[in-house]
């Protein structure tokens, strides 16, 4: 590992990690946040504004200042790949290991320490197919004729959001009642039932919630506009004085699967001594960006306006691209990357492709394959996230850590799954064989043999049978370049080996996924009608998500930023003839009429709610009836030339043709 760290007074650090070198010094606001650690704090501000920063410098200040011991703070993030970067980087600065958690991952814990009646610690989880195939399988011997999917996304909306009248109301009280009954019979559990199973266990067992309680004694949560009512509900009585919660209510955009944004607007309500904090700057996009970025989402109706600004420079123009195909949109792609690499030697891995749905990456891959461009396609497996490796990596975490009841669980499933006996009375004479093996490829061996793990994989002649034995045996491979190292040097390294995106590839991932992480270079594709919005989602509030869902993507592009759209499709072999997505508009790119967003002036002129545009640009109308029409935000009104509504929602086509964004204007 490249690293090293300096910590003076808890407020600067130089960080080193992989291929990034920068000095790092917190801002007024950040360092008022990490100084005063105690009580409830909640920090709601802008993207690329450091929050995830703040969460991260907050937990290392923690433990440097001597304020809590590393097993005394509990910190939940959003995606495994981010709790393994903020574990990670606070590594890095303390060089101790911290609970950075997903929050099924807590829960996961929280119930292999106190299984719920009817289940055993080893208990096992099923992943989204095997759910999809119970389901499946207990609609056919009801003789309900409903989609398994379909089925299954109403159990998760209405065990997220607490709801049970969402399955009475699709009458599916009762095939809950089996599929759970049914998890419970093989001691199994999906996703969601870690939820339900640990809010279950803090409300009935107060052994385990006392436990916690005691053991946490700061609660730290990212991204906290994507919780669900019922990850709260789990969260919530581990809360005994020290809570940090940051999130941005424009980035909320799990609302499909149950997170509900007026828990961040709530919080007040819940804890009345909260003292919310703004971070206003973004360090992350440049001023173009940023105004783009401002522009669409000030269309949204549920939000409270917040100060989101920027001293980067003003940037490059953000590049909109019209392409008859999806094919011609990727090869442009291509060109451009091309050209960007021979220009400025870009770094394949600063640049990204995101796209709203995993399928509009096909013609990428296909493009960038025939052209040579490297690739790779994120929250695709990592290696050691592979369940060949999986299974033996916590042998060794579990020799590790000898009192880690999740390693544990991990272990005394894979001996049950490889059929051995009796597997947790025999657990302990196995690790004590285990360890006596000297070095880390004799316990690797030794542990393909005894469990009959090898055997087992040598059996299965499948495809991707013989795929999984060459993985496991690449693990060899890895462990002889540890042979003079201690196993916990061999651990962090599958751990960093996780947490860093490729160095020499360019990101291809959804939105969903690209959420909290940056790139120089940022490319969206397909930002069509059908497709974000998506053309499914044409209620109110989902317009509203889907808008929240571009903001997300604007957002994380640091220098250039394109949005690229095909003007057709083939669908089920028929040509689909595709527009330009309505959100496009709201960026104004072209009118270029949105205020500077420099830092300047007084801030707090951004909490005092919205002045009255329409009343402004009615008084400019009035002063000067040629135009042109300003409000005090600067951004221009015009008369639809269409429909003759005056209006500030208009844009301008071919720079000759302005329509407003009524319905009927706008796609003439
Ligand atoms: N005080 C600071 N000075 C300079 N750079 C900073 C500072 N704080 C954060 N940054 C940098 O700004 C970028 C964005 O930070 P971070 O990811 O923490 O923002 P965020 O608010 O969590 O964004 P998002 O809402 O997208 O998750 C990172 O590159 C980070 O290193
Ligand atoms: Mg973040």
């Amino acid at each position: 590992m490249q690293g090293w760290n300096v910590y003076i007074g808890g407020l600067v650090h130089t960080i080193r990690t992989k291929g990034c070198d920068r000095m790092l010094v917190l801002n007024q606001e950040q360092k008022r946040i990490i100084k005063d650690t105690e009580g409830i704090k909640l920090v709601i501000s802008g993207p690329g504004t450091g929050k995830t920063t703040t969460v991260t410098h907050f937990l290392a200040n923690l433990l440097a200042a001597g304020k809590a011991r590393a097993e005394e703070v509990l910190a939940v993030t959003f995606t495994v790949k981010a709790a393994r970067e903020m574990r990670e980087r606070v590594r890095i600065l303390t060089g101790k290991r911290t609970d950075v958690l997903t929050i099924h991952s807590f829960a996961r814990r929280v119930l292999c320490a106190f299984p719920p009646t009817g289940f055993t610690a080893d208990f096992t989880i099923i992943d989204e197919k095997q759910e999809w195939r119970l389901i499946k399988r207990l609609l056919a011997a009801e003789k309900l004729d409903m989609h398994p999917q379909a089925v299954r996304e109403i159990f998760t909306l209405a065990r997220n959001t607490r709801d049970n009248a969402l399955l009475e109301k699709n009458k599916l009280s009762a095939l809950y009642n089996a599929y759970m009954q049914e998890l419970r019979g093989n001691n199994a559990m999906d996703f969601d039932a870690l939820l339900t199973w640990g809010v279950w266990t803090f409300a009935n067992n107060p052994v385990a919630l006392n436990q916690y309680r005691n053991k946490y004694r700061y609660l730290l949560i990212d991204e906290f506009q994507d919780t669900s009512q019922l990850q709260y509900a789990l969260l919530r009585p581990l809360v005994t004085g020290n809570l940090l919660c940051v999130g941005d209510y424009d980035q909320s955009i799990y609302g499909f699967r149950g997170a509900d944004v007026n828990l961040i607007l709530n919080l007040e309500k819940d804890f009345p001594g909260l003292a919310t904090h703004y971070l206003k700057e973004n360090y992350r996009c440049t001023q173009k960006i940023v105004k783009a970025a401002n522009a669409l989402i000030v269309n949204n109706t549920k939000r409270r306006p917040k100060p989101h600004l920027t001293n980067r420079p003003e940037g490059e123009r953000i590049i909109r691209k019209s392409c008859a195909n999806p094919i011609t949109e990727a090869e442009y792609v291509a060109s451009e990357i091309q050209a960007a690499g021979q220009k400025d030697g870009a770094k394949w891995a600063s640049i990204a492709v995101l796209y709203r749905n995993n399928i509009l990456s096909i013609p990428i891959a296909k493009v960038f394959m025939e052209k040579k461009i490297p690739f790779q396609v994120v929250g695709d497996r990592d290696y050691f996230d592979l369940p060949e490796i999986k299974n033996i990596l916590c042998f060794f975490r579990l020799l590790a850590e000898p009192d880690n009841l999740e390693a544990k669980g991990d272990v005394i499933s894979v001996l049950s799954n490889l059929r051995i006996s009796s597997s947790r009375a025999r657990l302990p004479s196995i690790m004590k064989s285990l360890a006596g093996q000297g070095d880390l490829t004799g316990t690797y061996t030794a542990i393909l043999e005894q469990t009959g793990m090898l055997k087992e994989l040598e059996r299965n002649t499948s495809q991707a049978g013989l795929k999984a034995l060459a993985n496991v045996e690449e693990l060899k491979n890895v462990l002889a370049d540890f042979r003079n190292k201690k196993l916990e040097d061999f651990l962090d390294y599958t751990e960093e080996a996780r947490s860093s995106l490729s160095d020499d590839a360019v990101n291809l991932l959804t939105i969903h996924k690209a959420k909290g992480l940056e790139f120089d270079t940022v490319f969206i594709i397909g930002v069509d009608d059908k497709t974000i919005p998506f053309f499914q989602n044409q209620g109110r509030e989902e317009i509203e998500e889907e808008r929240r869902l571009l903001y997300v993507a604007l957002t994380r592009a640091k220098n250039s930023l394109y949005l690229t759209y095909p003007r057709e499709r083939t669908v089920k072999e028929r040509k689909l003839r595709l527009y330009p997505s309505r959100f496009l508009r709201e960026l104004k790119l072209e009118m270029g009429a949105i205020s500077s967003v420099t830092i300047k002036g007084n801030i707090n002129a951004f909490y005092q709610g919205r002045p009255d545009y329409e009343a402004e640009a009615e008084a400019s109308r009035k002063e000067n009836p040629q135009g042109p029409w300003k409000d005090s935000s600067g951004n221009r009104w015009g008369i639809c030339k269409r429909c003759s509504k005056f209006t500030r929602d208009w844009w301008s086509l071919d720079g000759d043709t302005n329509m407003c964004e009524c319905n009927d204007c706008r796609y003439q």
